[in-house]
């Protein structure tokens, strides 16, 4: 995707011109339809995802964990716990996202460190969240 565009997503704010460089090779744009699920809980993770445009939901075994919305990123669990998708997420309206693979992603924690601390404080929110639920991560 293009920087101009990155530039604009929370989670990619305030990088170096060569940052967006990387991320523009390491991303792609992918538009999905309402209803259409986004990551199935269970499921070996491949990418990770954040939300341009649009609107999700996330699920664990059927019951709502949250809302997510322009600027929020979901797949990160699975890629960074090294376990299988904790939940799944579908899209409750058309949705823009940009997705990146995994060996991207993990290009991305080693090269804009600044990223990766953005990533890793909400991962432990989640997880935090997740046992108070008694989902296990
Ligand atoms: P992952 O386990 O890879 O796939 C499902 C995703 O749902 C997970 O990564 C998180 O990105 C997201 N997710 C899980 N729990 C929550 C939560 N409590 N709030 C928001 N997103 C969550």
């Amino acid at each position: 995707m293009k920087a101009e565009r990155l530039r604009k997503v929370p989670l990619f704010e305030g990088l170096s011109d060569h940052d967006y460089k990387h991320l523009e090779q390491w991303t792609d744009e992918v538009s999905v339809p309402a209803n259409k699920h986004l990551v199935h809980q269970g499921a070996y993770p491949h990418e990770f995802m954040v939300i341009e445009a649009g609107t999700a939901d996330v699920e664990h075994d059927g019951t709502h964990l949250a809302d997510l919305g322009p600027g929020d990123f979901f797949g990160e669990m699975a890629l960074l716990l090294n376990v299988p998708r904790t939940a799944t997420v579908k899209a409750t309206s058309e949705i823009t996202l940009v997705v990146m693979h995994e060996r991207n992603f993990r290009a991305m924690e080693e090269e804009i460190p600044i990223v990766a601390s953005r990533i890793h404080r909400i991962l432990e929110e989640r997880k935090a969240k997740a046992a108070e639920q008694g989902i296990e991560t």
